[in-house]
């Protein structure tokens, strides 16, 4: 059992889901399920947050230890796994905390940074020290959108062509779940990213605002193209429609998965083995501990949510100069109030 520690107990670590749901949305409902791995410490700065944690979730947790701050419960545990749960623009500094402590694995919430360089220092300082970090992109866990994935790898509906996502809200923060989806489908290979979006609202002092998405195309070295085309289709959010040369699919966290072969005709999933649902956290937090064991990389570790990030800060920068952008994104320093 690989012991975890999350730092921060706001709504994705603990608040989303309480302990009677199946499949718990949130970071300790996921760990609860897993036979992998063992929550063994929580830490957040504000104490109603670590009462409210103790009053839901401490008769599933008992015998966990309690820390007022990120630094308290690394020096005082060995921990193989860290959940980075604070906010976008308090990733940062706890993440490079947390890396010199030199766990086994990070998994880190979204939106990973508020700038491109704040990326670069934390991938560099992780590889120095072989520590691998995933980025909770958590819908992507979704067994059936998994089993799609698979399926589509595996010929399903030919060659993949077009990824079409549906999604809204700010590009980091928000419509990133959109573009991980994308580019599960698509590949974590783009290329070029022009977009448009619209600025909104003020931002904290040192920190531009974080622009909302209105359109994105981005361009994959494999020859597809990806399309963010806001949150008017039929399903509304949090979904994809991939087109291929045989046939498309529809995959989302929210609606039933669907295939169509080149006629249009539904093709029967059921033969396909469809798994049951299950908390995306409960299946991210498996592969980490698989690939602790010698298993494969888990989903969105490293180059993969590096190619998301580099993606949603290229949509910023082509929003704010009307200009298509080259990957990897020449302004690194651009900062922005990702507070999702
Ligand atoms: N994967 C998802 O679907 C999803 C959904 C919601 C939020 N998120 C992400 O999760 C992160 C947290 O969001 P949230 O809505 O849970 O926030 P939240 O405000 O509900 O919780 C954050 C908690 O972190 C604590 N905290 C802040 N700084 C700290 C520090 N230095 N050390 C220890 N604790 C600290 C706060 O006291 C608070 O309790 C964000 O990055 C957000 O984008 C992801």
């Amino acid at each position: 059992m690989y012991q975890v520690g999350v730092i921060g107990l706001g709504h994705i670590a603990a608040q989303y889901s309480t302990p009677e749901e199946e499949a718990p949305y949130c970071h300790v409902g996921g760990l609860r399920y897993s036979n992998n791995v063992e929550l063994v410490a929580v830490a957040d700065i504000a104490e109603p947050a670590r009462d409210e944690f103790r009053t839901v979730w401490g008769k599933v947790f008992p015998d966990i230890r309690y820390y007022g701050t990120s630094t308290a419960l690394l020096e005082s545990e060995q921990i193989d796994i860290v959940a980075v749960c604070v906010r976008g623009p308090a990733h940062f500094a706890v993440t490079m905390e947390v890396i010199q402590a030199h766990p086994k694995a990070i998994f880190l919430e979204k939106p990973p940074t508020c700038s491109l360089e704040e990326m670069d220092i934390i991938v560099a300082a992780a590889k120095a020290k072989n520590i691998p970090i995933t980025v909770s992109y958590s819908r992507h866990w979704c067994p059936h959108i998994l089993q799609l994935q698979e399926l589509v790898h595996n010929g399903l509906i030919g060659e993949v062509k077009t990824v079409v996502g549906y999604g809204s809200g700010a590009f980091l923060s928000f419509v990133s779940h959109v573009t991980d989806l994308i580019c599960q489908f698509a590949g974590y290979c783009p290329e070029t990213v022009f977009a448009r979006g619209r600025v909104k609202g003020d931002a904290p002092q040192g920190y531009e605002p974080e622009p909302n998405i209105e359109g994105m195309i981005i361009e994959f070295s494999n020859g597809v193209t990806g399309i963010h085309i806001g949150n008017e289709g039929e399903h509304g959010s949090f979904y994809v429609d991939v087109f291929g040369t045989e046939g498309r699919v529809q995959a989302g966290m929210y609606i039933p998965p669907a295939a169509y072969d080149k006629e249009g005709h539904p093709i029967d999933l059921s033969q396909y083995n469809m798994p049951a649902n299950a908390s995306v956290f409960q299946i991210a937090y498996d592969q980490i501990a698989d690939y602790l064991d010698g298993g494969p990389l888990p989903h969105c570790t490293n180059d993969a949510w590096v190619a998301v990030n580099e993606i949603g800060f290229a949509g910023i920068e082509s929003t704010l100069t009307n200009r298509m952008i080259e990957l990897p994104n020449a302004n690194r320093t651009r900062k922005v109030f990702a507070n999702g």
